[in-house]
């Protein structure tokens, strides 16, 4: 598994004492379970503050695309590790990232059913965080991003510059996604959609590698009852708060 950067990419900066890199490019992780707001927030953050806006769920979903477009089972590691060694993931250089899979733009089929049960069970697969864990770094190298995703502030950046963890209670997530379905012309009864969200929810924070906790130097956000522009409010005071940075 390769990743890069895109044409964008600077040189590492030297992090200074206050945990700002020395060019004041900042490193900031955002994690938390599906529906809390995590991408969207991300992507304002991001916006805000003129950095990078890295989606890692998006590189668990290109890895099951490439495992499921070779055909190969979730759980046969053996050859989900070769298939990893010839894997190519990237991001385009744009406000809004997309990801490509040995060159491919794979973004269309990231979201199907298919790719996100295979993302699912892949994201329990030691080899695969273990390559994606590495992608990630390198992708964060010389600060400049917001990496958002279950893991990063736990373990892909430990020593980044703000951390989040943002929630929200299992009803409000399962209307959000309700809504954001209803919105492509699909629809789903609330209540299954809330069965997911519960089942998904006790298997991301129990599994054995990486399990979804809050770092214990987070900022944890309870989102339920707010909006879009009163979270990104939060965060960019929090970051302000945090960094100095203006
Ligand atoms: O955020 P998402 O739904 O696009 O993530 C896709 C899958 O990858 C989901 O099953 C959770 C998993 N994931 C993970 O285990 N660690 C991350 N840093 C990001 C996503």
């Amino acid at each position: 598994m390769r990743a890069r950067r895109g044409s964008a990419s600077r040189s590492a900066a030297a992090k200074n004492k206050k945990g700002l890199t020395a060019d004041g490019r900042l490193t900031i992780a955002i994690d938390g379970p599906a529906g809390a707001g995590k991408s969207t927030s991300a992507r304002d953050l991001a916006n805000a503050l003129a950095l990078r806006y890295i989606d890692t769920g998006a590189m668990y979903r290109g890895v099951a695309w490439a495992v499921v477009r070779a055909g190969v089972a979730p759980d046969d590691r053996r050859r989900v590790r070769s298939l990893l060694a010839r894997t190519a993931l990237s991001f385009t250089d744009e406000a809004e990232p997309r990801l490509l899979v040995d060159g491919h733009d794979a973004s269309a089929a990231l979201r199907s059913p298919d790719v996100s049960q295979a993302a699912s069970r892949l994201a329990t697969v030691p080899e695969v965080r273990t390559f994606l864990v590495r992608a990630q770094r390198r992708l964060a190298r010389g600060g400049g991003v917001v990496m958002e995703g279950r893991d990063i502030g736990t373990v892909v950046l430990p020593r980044a510059d703000v951390k989040f963890f943002l929630d929200a209670s299992v009803e409000e997530r399962a209307r959000r996604r309700w809504k954001q379905l209803g919105a492509t012309g699909r629809s789903e009864p609330r209540s299954a959609i809330e069965a997911a969200i519960r089942e998904r929810d006790h298997r991301d924070r129990t599994r054995a590698v990486s399990p979804l906790r809050a770092a214990d130097d987070a900022v944890v956000l309870d989102t339920t009852r707010d909006s879009r522009a009163r979270v990104k409010r939060m965060l960019l005071d929090w970051v302000r708060r945090k960094t100095g940075v203006r």
